[in-house]
């Protein structure tokens, strides 16, 4: 057998784990005080809410999904289970822990400081907010 194909199966046989055992579910994510209890600074209304759906469409919603569900395109190869944003675990949260999360991003989370403007992450929120069931 070509030594290509045989490092392929070794690859297949390596990455087995995953697809049996599925995606991990994320460690509890401690959010410092001092941004848990920060105050949304954009005021909510539809246009707020709009843009915040553009931006999210744009740039959360290949792993994040559509609705929030954790179920984007490229959900199936990630690692850890991104979330349900319609349920309570997420929900609960402040503005200020999805802020920080989302400014700061770990593991497979990006982290989008330099890359998005607070504001807009903050109208991204309001956007999110919306996938409440
Ligand atoms: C490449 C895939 C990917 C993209 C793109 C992405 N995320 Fe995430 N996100 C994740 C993963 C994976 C986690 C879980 C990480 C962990 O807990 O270790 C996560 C977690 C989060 C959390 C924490 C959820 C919770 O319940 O605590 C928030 C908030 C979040 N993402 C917001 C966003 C926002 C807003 C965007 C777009 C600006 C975005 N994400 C883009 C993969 C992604």
């Amino acid at each position: 057998m070509p030594l290509l194909r045989k490092l392929f199966f070794a690859f297949l046989i390596l990455l087995m784990p995953l697809f049996v055992f599925g995606q991990k579910k994320p460690e509890p994510w401690p959010v410092p005080e001092e941004y848990k209890n920060m105050v949304n600074p954009v005021p909510k209304d539809e246009a707020s809410i709009k843009e915040g759906q553009a931006l999210y469409t744009k740039y959360c919603a290949s792993c994040h999904g559509k609705t929030g569900l954790g179920d984007g395109v490229k959900s199936r190869a990630l690692q850890t289970y991104s979330g349900d944003f319609s349920g309570p675990e997420y929900q609960n949260q402040t503005d200020g822990e999805h802020f920080y999360k989302t400014k700061f991003g770990r593991g497979e989370m990006p982290k989008y400081d330099g890359r998005l403007q607070d504001e807009d992450i903050w109208k991204i929120i309001h956007y999110m907010r919306t996938f409440k069931k």
